[in-house]
């Protein structure tokens, strides 16, 4: 298992035996990801950040990740204050990050940018979200989640709730449960159910995979509860997005039929999906889930740009 200098671009080019070893290397680097260790594995490298769209956790752990290794990060949180500006293209910017830097992770609105980028740079490119395509290091910190809250990853029932057409998160996560074995649900108004060529994938490879509209129904079976957002900013048509908008609200009386041992996981950020009753309670994990995210991004950093080890 070879990850030195690879690209990241899609869950897609990862199989289960992959996916369990940077698992089981941000077990290992949760010590380091907490600051109680020191570690120095990748002293000397540099890591560019190229954030074309918003983001608060992706851009930030990357930047821990590297930070707590030793490493060091460039980049910017927004287009507008570089060349892009001028009309400089995706290709030439990621050619100079491809100079200045050892790696590159992107994040940008177009799905494909990162397959772009990755054939324009000869370092690794890191997808960190291309539109409503993948966001593969996402999907890593969200299988590292459920493995440590839930002990295992195969037999959970996974229920996907909100907006699986435009959701990005969803569409990686599908495509790596549907190695392990878990029990998909996926529950969203027709409109924005997960798209077809997921779908079809997950029958194709016989997953245990079923659709519904109605969240409640589905609630007293679910392990994991994984809700994502209603992602307006894609809707071409504002009417559209303004018929779904409140489609979905997990609170406490939902959850008031769930199991004891149930998860409630959100790549964030949220914005009206789940009340702020649930913060407290027995259930939330998205918070947790969001720190996952600097041991795993350490984990593929180390994986990637040293030798692996922490
Ligand atoms: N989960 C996630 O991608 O969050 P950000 O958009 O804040 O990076």
């Amino acid at each position: 298992m070879d990850f030195s200098n690879r690209d990241v671009v899609s869950i897609r080019d990862f199989g289960k035996e992959d996916i369990l070893h940077v698992l089981d290397q941000a077990g290992k680097a949760m010590p380091v990801a907490r600051g109680e260790r020191r570690s120095d594995v990748l002293e000397g490298k540099i890591l560019a950040n190229l954030f074309f769209e918003p983001s608060t956790r992706t851009r930030l752990s990357f930047e821990t990740a590297m930070l707590r290794l030793g490493g060091s990060v460039i980049g910017f949180a927004d287009a507008s204050g570089t060349s892009v500006a001028k009309g400089e293209t995706l290709a030439d910017t990621v050619r100079m990050a491809d100079s200045y830097a050892d790696a590159i992770v992107l994040r940008h609105p177009m799905e494909g940018a990162a397959k772009l980028a990755a054939d324009f740079s000869s370092k690794p490119v890191i997808n960190a979200g291309d539109g409503a395509g993948q966001h593969p290091t996402q999907t890593l910190l969200d299988l590292f989640t459920i493995k440590m809250e839930k002990g295992e990853i195969a037999d959970n029932n996974i229920v996907l709730v909100g907006d699986l057409k435009y959701g990005r998160t969803v569409h990686s996560l599908t495509y790596a449960l549907s190695l392990f074995g878990a029990n998909i649900t996926c529950v969203a108004p027709p409109t924005l159910q997960m798209p077809p060529e997921i779908v079809s994938h997950l029958k194709g490879v016989g997953g245990r995979f079923n659709q519904s509209e109605s969240l409640e129904s589905v609630i007293p079976g679910a392990d994991v509860l994984y809700v994502t957002r209603i992602q307006k900013e894609r809707f071409p048509d504002p009417e559209e997005y303004r018929k779904v908008e409140h489609a979905y609200r997990i609170d406490n009386a939902l959850l008031a039929n769930a199991k004891r041992s149930l998860i409630v996981m959100h790549p964030l950020p949220r914005v009206n999906e789940i009340a702020p009753e649930v913060d407290s309670g027995p259930y939330a994990r998205y918070f947790k889930q969001a720190f996952y995210g600097v041991p795993i991004r350490m984990a593929i950093l180390s994986l990637i740009l040293g030798k692996g080890e922490m």
